[in-house]
């Protein structure tokens, strides 16, 4: 059976066992796959059952005949590896949660293992959302929030950093804040998916920054136009009077003559 690496990384890197029973934990994404393993050495036995949720048979294993019954709740979906006993259950739906549980039959019974198997969907990816910039003095601040079905975070972005933040959902979905130098992210996550949106702090900040800096230019040009305007009037002006007072002096010596 092929079950995919990432998959048996995730089983591995989500069980915990708890104190008390010994029930394991196991969060699974809709659709994937999971290999349930018997975790220890077994004793003699005549029967191996799969059962879920403490009331139904999955598969059956025969030891003496060394047959496997399988039952029709999982046809096709649960197999059950005859060299490991571990069961194998493909196409997981929410549905499938709850309790599977490995029992053995013989002269002694015995409950081998319980998983708590919990069948979630990925997470849907957070909005981050600008809602202000404000550039003074060498200083950027941008006001965001980071928002999703059920979470939200509202913060500001000051000198390069901002406060790290972390809030989880009932559903224990978790949206975490982080920022660097160069970007402002917000994570969401539940135990099988992540999802991230991410903002660039230098096109917030530096574009806001340069739409400052050439505001002065286009300022100053207009300045040096309209400088320029004046002088030419002035220049004008000057030519009028210089020849208006040159035909009236030339007027009046002709009329000396
Ligand atoms: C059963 O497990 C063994 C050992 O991990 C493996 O080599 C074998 O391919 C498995 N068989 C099936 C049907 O998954
Ligand atoms: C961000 O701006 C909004 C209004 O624009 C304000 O209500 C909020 O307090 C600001 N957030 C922070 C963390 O300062
Ligand atoms: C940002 O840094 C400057 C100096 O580097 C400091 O004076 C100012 O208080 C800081 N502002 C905040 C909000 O930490
Ligand atoms: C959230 O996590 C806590 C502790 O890990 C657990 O007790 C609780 O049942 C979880 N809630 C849900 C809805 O899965
Ligand atoms: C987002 O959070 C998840 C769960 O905490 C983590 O595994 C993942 O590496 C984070 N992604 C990034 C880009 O930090």
């Amino acid at each position: 059976m092929m079950i995919n690496h990432h998959l048996k990384f995730l089983l591995f890197s989500l069980i915990f066992k708890t104190g008390f029973s010994a029930e394991i934990s196991v969060f699974v994404l809709t659709g994937d796959s999971v290999e349930l393993d018997i975790q220890t050495k077994l004793p003699e036995f005549e029967e191996l059952t799969w059962i879920y949720n403490k009331l139904e048979s999955i598969v059956k294993y025969y030891s003496k005949f060394n047959i496997v019954n399988s039952y029709p709740a999982y046809n096709n979906r649960a197999i059950l590896n005859e060299t490991t006993f571990s069961l194998i259950l493909e196409n997981m739906q929410k549905k499938d949660s709850g309790l599977y549980t490995a029992r053995i039959n013989g002269q002694i019974i015995n409950d081998i293992v319980t998983y708590r198997i919990s069948v979630l969907d990925a997470v849907k990816a957070p909005v981050l959302t600008v809602n202000s910039v404000m550039f003074s003095s060498n200083s950027c601040t941008v006001n965001f929030t980071c928002r999703t079905q059920d979470l939200v975070i509202n913060s500001n972005y000051q000198n390069n950093t901002c406060s790290q933040e972390e809030v989880t959902s009932q559903e224990n979905n978790t949206l975490i804040l982080s920022c660097s130098e160069e970007l402002i992210m917000c994570n969401y996550s539940n135990p099988v998916s992540w999802k991230k949106d991410e903002t660039k702090i230098k096109q917030l900040c530096v574009n806001k920054e340069n739409e400052e800096t050439k505001a002065k230019p286009t300022l100053l040009w207009l300045y040096v136009l309209i400088a320029a305007i004046v002088m030419l009037i002035l220049v004008g002006i000057g030519i009028v009077i210089h020849r208006h007072t040159r035909k009236t002096g030339s007027r009046n010596e002709d009329n000396q003559l």
